[in-house]
């Protein structure tokens, strides 16, 4: 068995996904437990991303995705649970917690400033500066450039304002400003929702890059297509448990579909589908 080791601070230079495929998660989460007043949103959930792999959590609408990633990144911390950050006990119970160990969360209302420039969106709040204490405009445009290019991501111009880009340019800098500030992993809540055909495309290709640079993604969608096409794994929720966990590349879409609903899906399933930690039951 390969028992490759990943060090700790280079996950974001280790280019070789397979190398690290075998490495523990980046982010383990075991017995996520969250209600809201009476709404159980959440059932020992437990979930797991590595490094260079990108996972889909998918789930009906209301089956605990959102509440999940929240989880994850601070603001809607878990009631109940153990979170392991490379292997490393932590409690997300705030924003900055997760931000400070390099998870970042991209909301589908990306918080960009339509007014401002793409290179003033992407170091907003982190600024770069020169000795004289002037904005360091060069500086940024150059980091801005080679982020950009390693992340493929194509525009106009560094100084188009946010506005006139299109949905696909700009989920891409907001993905591009988590890569600026370190990201390990990212969360995507529906990235592709609100996208046509092309724009859809280039954010596939964006995932694929950020995949490439060892990062740890994960995309939520309704987009089975979408999933089919990026992810490694998918991880299904169901009414709050995780009900199901599929190897892409050896389940078909039917399969995915029936785990999300709930529906029986033929015999027994010759394919190598591990189930998920599914509630209630103890994981042998
Ligand atoms: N702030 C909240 N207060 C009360 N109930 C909530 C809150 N947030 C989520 N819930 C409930 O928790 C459950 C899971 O919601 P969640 O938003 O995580 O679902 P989802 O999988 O993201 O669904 P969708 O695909 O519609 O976005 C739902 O029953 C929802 O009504
Ligand atoms: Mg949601």
């Amino acid at each position: 068995m390969a028992d490759s080791i990943v060090p700790p601070d280079d996950v974001q230079n280790a280019p070789d996904p397979a190398l690290e495929k075998s490495a523990e998660p980046l982010l383990r989460m075991v017995g996520i437990t969250k209600t809201f007043g009476a709404v159980r949103a959440l059932t020992d959930v437990d979930f797991e991303v590595y490094p260079g792999e990108v996972v889909g959590l998918v789930g009906d609408n209301g089956a605990g995705k959102s509440t999940l990633i929240k989880a994850i990144a601070g603001v809607g911390p878990a009631d109940q649970g153990d979170v392991f950050f490379r292997g490393q006990s932590v409690k997300l119970t705030t924003p900055q917690i997760s931000t400070h160990l390099g998870i970042e969360t991209v909301y589908q209302d990306l918080a960009l400033c339509d007014n401002l420039d793409v290179v003033a969106n992407l170091f907003l709040g982190r600024e770069l500066y020169t000795h004289l204490k002037t904005l360091d405009e060069i500086a940024m445009e150059k980091e801005a450039l080679r982020v950009l290019q390693i992340l493929d991501v194509k525009l106009p111009s560094l100084r188009t304002l946010v506005a006139s880009l299109s949905g696909g340019q700009r989920q891409s800098i907001a993905v591009a400003k988590t890569v600026l500030r370190n990201a390990k992993v990212i969360l995507l809540d529906e990235p592709t929702a609100a996208l046509g055909v092309a724009q859809t495309r280039q954010v596939l290709n964006l995932i694929l890059r950020l995949r490439e640079q060892g990062l740890a993604v994960v995309v939520i969608s309704h987009n089975l297509a979408d999933v089919f096409d990026v992810v490694d794994r998918v991880i299904v929720l169901r009414l709050g448990r995780r009900v199901s966990t599929f190897d892409i590349h050896t389940t078909t879409p039917e399969r995915v579909i029936a785990a999300i609903t709930g529906a029986e899906f033929g015999p027994a399933n010759p394919e190598k589908t591990q189930s998920g930690s599914v509630s209630g039951g103890n994981p042998a």
